[in-house]
């Protein structure tokens, strides 16, 4: 599996990011922390999110290139999450975007073993991946912006952070 597929696997895994908006900076009120094991920051008050994610674990973290990527998720829909939804991916590596692609939920969701549409409520996921070989050490920066629709009204979720390659 490629690393790009790792990465929206990584993102589906946590059910699924926001475009056109200046990005929050933690303050003392606001933890922008994805809660648990990994290197997420929301991008805006969480509260605002149709997806309340719990818990975010990525063993190991950071991820290492060569072995399995285990992700952990848990969290609540607030609402059913249907076809039309999509995930906004970004990947740079230094000041060069690898990647900006626009992925459809309902589509990717059997890549987590789920289907569409998804269900209101509790959720408990788990993947395991396998990170490639070959992937150049440095540090990608990963945005990831969902939406129920094209509107961007609504956001499901959107996440940011570094991950780092070494050797
Ligand atoms: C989620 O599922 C795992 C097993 O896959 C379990 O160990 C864990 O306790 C569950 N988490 C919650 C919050 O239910
Ligand atoms: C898009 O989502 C928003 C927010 O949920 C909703 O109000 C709107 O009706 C939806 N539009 C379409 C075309 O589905």
């Amino acid at each position: 599996m490629s690393l790009i597929n790792s990465l929206v696997v990584l993102f589906c895994a946590t059910v699924v990011s926001c475009r056109f908006q200046v990005p929050l900076r933690a303050t003392d009120d606001l933890d922008l922390k994805v809660p648990g094991n990994n290197p997420l920051s929301f991008e805006h008050d969480p509260k605002d999110y149709t997806l309340q994610l719990h818990q975010l674990d990525l063993e190991p973290n950071p991820p290492a290139p060569g072995k399995p990527l285990r992700i952990q998720a848990t969290g609540h829909l607030a609402k059913v999450v249907d076809k039309g939804s999509f995930v906004h991916v970004a990947v740079k590596w230094g000041i060069v975007t690898i990647l900006t692609k626009d992925f459809d939920l309902c589509e990717s969701a059997g890549a987590v073993d789920e289907e569409c549409p998804f269900h209101e409520g509790f959720w408990n996921v788990s993947k395991t991946v396998d990170l490639p070989q070959q992937i150049p050490p440095g540090t990608y920066k990963v945005e990831m912006q969902a939406y129920t629709n094209e509107t961007m009204d609504e956001k499901i979720i959107c996440m940011q952070g570094d991950v780092s390659f070494t050797f």
